[in-house]
């Protein structure tokens, strides 16, 4: 539907006078047009228009997603007027340095997606003690090359164990031993100013047990406890775990926690103190979209909707990626827009690969949930690649991926604060001659060092009795191999293995992230069961305490430490001077005639072709040159090797050393 809409140029500028454009775009309802002039009436008739604008851009996608969610039970209008509200006084409030973030970033709304962003993400504390301390190591992420940075939770958790800040017991407050929400919003400035985005989480399944809201429910508030799932006794909590998988075997078995103030059993996916919230519930989605909105003021450029995969619940189901969830986003990142466009959202969904990509919106939710989700299944490939020396099950899992929205870009990582899960799918793995449960045990066996020839030395993480499955805990260095390595063969293979692992998410497309520590080949931590809370979590063997002494050697080129600091900022370098990585154009995994040990990623770009060519095994392997010449290359250089030429050989084929990564284009 188009209508014409008026626009006044600024209030006052000599040359008011006004302008009628044509925008198609949907009227709003009078409730909420009359709820705008109500919040907006006191500014600037440019900004009220702004904010119309973006109300009749958006307004579509929010009665969508709130008819989908709560349309028999509630007064949709009613619903949507108080989330418009919301939003109109953020905006009002907003910071000028942030209403000019905005309108830069609607000028460049493939931001996430250009080469020149590259990530870091680490624990405020282990990084560097507080928000101040962070503020103080710009210059250090600077020279890696980052642009975005994932500060992990620092809003005021639970006391005690708290999944490392995942119990959160108030949003609106810092971590007092990181600071103040002042100190957040300095920092979020400061690095704003070097070009760097803020990244923070935002856990949205799940609330302390200490949170107000649990609180208030525990102390008999009816209100507060349909914020929760709660069951007077054990027939739906025993109906609804038939189907529904252990996150934490170990160490929280069961969804579902007694309570005896609320005399029930309350849902709790994750640790016994981690209460789900229920999103059927429109009072819970209110409260996340004063949350976001107080972020986002605050100055934080993406937010990490964490394990955002649980947040719908039905039965008989596995309770995880319900359609529900993508009208969820849909309307928290619809109202966002209206107050902040600016702001991104990442998914944090660690699913299989065919449910991974509704993430990044499909079908009607097509460029209207999240901008960012994690390559959980690039990850893996890759581990298991090396691990193997194989790539044909890679090859077969990545190319069957669903194409990739334009709209979305991919976290491409390495390792993260959590374990790898081997989210390896039974069809692919079945297509290549595998038995997917074999080959999982496999890789867990392999990355704790107990399989003979394991140069990997990583930690088991929630072995399931019952399922048989292991996930693994351990540092990007410790798992390809510098721990263990005991000769300097042994180590250069490491050091290479953890370049090659690197280059492969650096050329992926989409934003790579670095976790902390691993830019110094940081080992597993031998200390991580001796902090009070973390004994039973071995995922603290890779969340290290940033050693500054160890990172006074990243210009040695003589050391580890400084050969993989060296190489990861020379891959952010490279990877900022090639248009072709630009995660508009998808990477397309070579297959035909190409040797199990080469990983191959092509990509076609207006700018020229490019390839990804990455040798697995310790042996040359060979690639075929008949490749690049179909490819159209006509001076291919290896971008990552000083820009030497690549040629073939007599054989008709260009050798790639053992572990060797390229990225070829034209000189
Ligand atoms: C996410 C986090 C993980 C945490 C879980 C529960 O998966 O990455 O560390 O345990 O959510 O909040």
């Amino acid at each position: 539907m188009t209508d014409t809409l008026t626009a006044r140029s600024r209030a006052g500028s000599p040359a008011a006078r006004p302008v009628r454009l044509n925008v198609p775009m949907r009227a709003v309802p009078a409730p909420i047009a009359d709820r705008i002039e109500q919040d907006l009436g006191h500014l600037d008739p440019f900004r009220q228009e702004e904010f119309t604008l973006r109300v009749r851009r958006w307004w579509p996608d929010i009665v969508d997603g709130l008819t989908t969610l709560y349309g028999g039970t509630h007064d949709l209008i009613d619903l949507a007027a108080g989330l418009i509200g919301s939003a109109a006084r953020a905006y009002a409030d907003r910071d000028p340095d942030l209403l000019t973030l905005d309108r830069a970033r609607l000028l460049t709304p493939d931001w996430l997606q250009r080469p020149d962003m590259v990530g870091y993400a680490a624990y405020a504390d282990r990084f560097a003690g507080n928000l101040a301390g962070v503020g103080e190591h710009l210059d250090y992420l600077a020279e890696l090359g980052v642009t975005y940075v994932h500060l992990m939770p620092l809003l005021r958790p639970r006391e005690g164990d708290n999944d490392g800040g995942y119990a959160v017991a108030s949003y609106r407050e810092v971590r007092p031993d990181l600071g103040t929400t002042e100190d957040l919003r300095v920092l979020a400035s400061a690095l704003r100013g070097r070009g760097m985005s803020l990244v923070v989480d935002l856990v949205l399944n799940h609330v302390a047990r200490e949170h107000e809201w649990a609180q208030r429910a525990r102390e008999g508030d009816a209100a507060y406890r349909d914020y929760f799932y709660v069951f007077p006794d054990r027939t739906l909590p025993d109906a609804y775990e038939e189907t529904l998988p252990e996150v934490f075997p170990d160490f929280a078995p069961g969804s579902f926690t007694w309570d005896d103030d609320l005399a029930g059993w309350v849902w709790t996916t994750f640790n016994r103190w981690q209460w789900d919230v229920n999103w059927s519930n429109p009072r819970v989605l209110a409260e996340f979209v004063d949350i976001i909105l107080f972020l986002t003021n605050l100055g934080v450029e993406v937010l990490r909707l964490d394990a955002i995969a649980f947040t719908w619940k039905r039965m008989g189901t596995s309770c995880q990626n319900q359609p529900e969830v993508h009208d969820l986003t849909q309307v928290l990142r619809s109202i966002a827009r209206l107050a902040c466009p600016g702001v991104a959202f990442k998914a944090e969904a660690i699913v299989g690969p065919r449910d991974l990509i509704q993430y990044l919106g499909t079908g009607r939710h097509v460029g209207q949930v999240s901008d960012l989700a994690y390559h959980n299944s690039l990850m893996v490939q890759v581990w298991s690649m090396v691990a193997a020396g194989d790539t044909v099950l890679a090859r077969r899992a990545l190319r069957n991926l669903p194409a990739t929205p334009t709209t979305g870009t991919w976290i491409t990582y390495a390792r993260c604060h959590d374990d790898i899960g081997w989210a390896i799918d039974d069809r692919d793995a079945e297509a290549v001659g595998l038995n997917g449960f074999w080959h999982r045990r496999f890789l867990a066996d392999w990355y704790a060092g107990d399989v003979a020839g394991s140069w990997a030395r990583g930690l088991v993480f929630q072995f399931n009795e019952e399922t048989g499955d292991k996930r693994t805990s351990g540092s990007a260095a410790s798992l390809a191999g510098l721990e263990a390595a005991a000769t300097q063969e042994a180590k250069d293979q490491a050091l290479a293995r953890i370049f090659l692992i690197h280059a492969i998410a650096f050329g992926w497309g989409g934003v790579p992230v670095i976790w902390s520590g691993d830019e110094l080949a940081t080992l597993n931590d031998p200390h991580w069961a001796e902090e009070t809370g973390h004994e039973d979590d071995n995922r603290w063997a890779h969340r290290p305490r940033l050693d500054w002494e160890r990172a006074t050697q990243r210009d040695d080129l003589r050391t580890e430490t400084g050969k993989v600091f060296h190489g990861m900022s020379h891959l952010a370098a490279v990877r900022k001077s090639l248009p072709q990585l630009h995660a508009s154009s998808d990477p397309e995994v070579l297959d035909d005639g190409i040797d199990r040990g080469i990983f191959a990623v092509a990509r076609r770009h207006a700018s020229g072709p490019m390839l990804g060519l990455y040798n697995v095994t310790q042996d040359w392997r060979p690639f075929p040159w008949s490749v690049v010449e179909r490819m159209g290359f006509t001076q291919p250089v290896n971008a990552l090797g000083n820009r030497h030429s690549i040629a073939s050989g007599d054989d008709g084929y260009v050798w790639l050393s053992p572990f060797s990564a390229w990225w070829v284009v034209d000189a």
